[in-house]
């Protein structure tokens, strides 16, 4: 059972007849941060040093992205790719600054879904929760794609076999199965279940591996640099430069990832803030630089074979099959990585969600023995697995950008709130320029939004339906804040504290 016993008064238990003031009723922060770490049966133990929050939140950003996706967007925008991640690193950028903020002041599992919350309300706090769970649960299930496709080069160059299609591609990508898609996504399972620290010390002997195997890929790459590949800069326009941004999106998603450990972080008032910054500037910087190495290394026009581009470019400039297996393999060990820290990051904020009472108690059931929610863990790996293993890549992909990008919309609006209700708040970070710097994250993720196409529009659109019966239908009445009647109900006239 929750102990409520060290949370700040609250406000009287209120009649909310009116549904209008049901959907919007606020948890106020206070309850939010006193609530830390307790869950049902258990607590999360605080163990996480800002060193591993770093790495957590670069575990969970390097992978796919700049492996695979890359290789997609090449064709979209030509060598002016390098400033499609400019783009879309300035719109990861702003929303960054936002949780960077959020995240120092309100350091708990939920990341925004949380900080929504506090600011917007419960209707809206559901709409973010629902989005993380395509950021983090599908976005789990497009990465470890991408891991079985470099997998596969990792095999043909050391043992000379592959996975045959029909048992590592989806249905729709010719075959039945993504075996290993499945595979690890279990194996992430298994690490999360021994341990929060367990867990982050794997993650970051990966991480150091795959920061390795992409300045490898940079020392190799520029040796087969032409000057020439960037003739004809922006083949496709603006409109190109910027549809394969949102699509690159997807590269930077997980810089929050350290957000949602807010309840197991030692300092994370402290701590979250600057590791969210760090990890943004090193992914940004080895973003750049290897896109710039591999437009430059092989022509745009080149790039139709979206998989494993990296391992692919290695072998072109080298002639030898050699440097690409090593790569493949950096790559197997990086997306790896992915797939553990966001799954992570999915099952702490169905924690926190289901300690609001929006979501089963299943969720919040924490093991005294480990300290880890495993009965959600189990259930979300098996969730992200079975997506992994039946639908194509770039499906997945676009669907997450866009649930996160509307999640980092709302963060963006949410630091300006907060900022409006609460100025009282000790913030160990603050966005500079505000409301400026939100409002231009706000505009960025919209204008990111837009760019997607009408099919991932229709998806997010179904996404969102099918959530909000789920929340009519389960949250709304079993929130605890209608249960327990510690809601903060906000007029707008009257700012909740001044
Ligand atoms: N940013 C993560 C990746 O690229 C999701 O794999």
């Amino acid at each position: 059972m929750l102990d409520q016993g060290a949370a700040p008064p609250t406000p009287d238990p209120q009649p909310s007849p009116a549904i209008g003031r049901r959907l919007m009723r606020r948890k106020p922060v206070e309850l939010l941060v006193a609530e830390g770490g307790k869950g049902e049966g258990g607590t999360l133990r605080r163990t996480l040093s800002m060193w591993q929050l770093t790495m957590i939140s670069i575990g969970a950003t390097l992978g796919t992205g700049i492996f695979v996706v890359l290789g997609e967007a090449v064709p979209k925008a030509g060598p002016a790719v390098t400033l499609s991640f400019v783009i879309a690193g300035l719109t990861a950028l702003f929303s960054a600054l936002s949780y960077a903020e959020l995240a120092g002041t309100i350091p708990v599992a939920g990341s925004s879904y949380s900080y929504a919350y506090a600011t917007m309300g419960e209707l809206i706090a559901w709409v973010c929760g629902w989005c993380l769970v395509l950021e983090y649960g599908v976005s789990v299930a497009a990465v470890a794609v991408g891991w079985g496709e470099y997998l596969n080069e990792l095999l043909a160059g050391t043992i000379g076999v592959t996975i045959p299609d029909v048992l590592s591609a989806p249905p729709g990508d010719g075959g039945i199965f993504n075996l290993p898609a499945l595979i690890v996504v279990l194996l992430a399972m298994v690490f999360l279940l021994g341990g929060a620290r367990e867990s982050a010390r794997a993650n970051t002997i990966m991480v150091a591996v795959k920061i390795a195997a992409l300045l490898l890929f940079c020392a190799i790459g520029i040796q087969g640099f032409k000057s020439g590949n960037y003739s004809d800069f922006m083949p496709l326009g603006m409109a190109g430069v910027s549809a394969a941004g949102a699509t690159l999106f997807f590269s930077y998603i997980g810089f929050d990832a350290a957000s949602t450990a807010g309840e197991e972080a030692k300092n994370p008032q402290r701590d979250l803030p600057r590791a969210i910054m760090l990890s943004l500037v090193i992914v940004t910087a080895l973003y750049v630089l290897v896109a710039a190495v591999a437009v430059g290394a092989r022509p745009w026009e080149g790039f139709t074979d979206s998989e494993a581009a990296l391992a692919g470019i290695m072998k072109d400039v080298t002639g030898q099959t050699f440097w690409g297996t090593i790569l493949a393999a950096g790559a197997v060990i990086a997306i790896a990585s992915v797939v553990l820290t966001v799954l992570y990051g999915q099952t702490r904020i169905l924690f926190a969600m289901s300690r609001d009472g929006l979501v089963p108690k299943a969720f919040s059931k924490v093991s005294p023995r480990t300290g880890t929610p495993r009965v959600n863990t189990v259930i979300v790996s098996l969730f992200c697995g079975v997506l992994a293993a039946a639908i194509p890549l770039g499906q997945l992909a676009d669907a997450t950008s866009i649930g996160t990008l509307f999640a980092f919309a709302l963060v963006n609006i949410a630091v300006i709130v907060l900022r409006r209700t609460r100025p009282d708040m000790k913030r160990t970070f603050r966005v500079p320029l505000a409301p400026l710097f939100p409002l231009l994250g706000f505009a960025f993720c919209v204008w990111m939004m837009f760019s997607l196409d009408v099919i991932t529009w229709i998806v997010f659109g179904i996404w969102m339906a099918v959530g909000l019966v789920f929340y009519f239908v389960y949250g709304l009445r079993r929130s605890r804040l209608a249960t327990h009647g510690t809601a903060e109900v906000p007029s707008p006239e009257t700012p909740l504290e001044k």
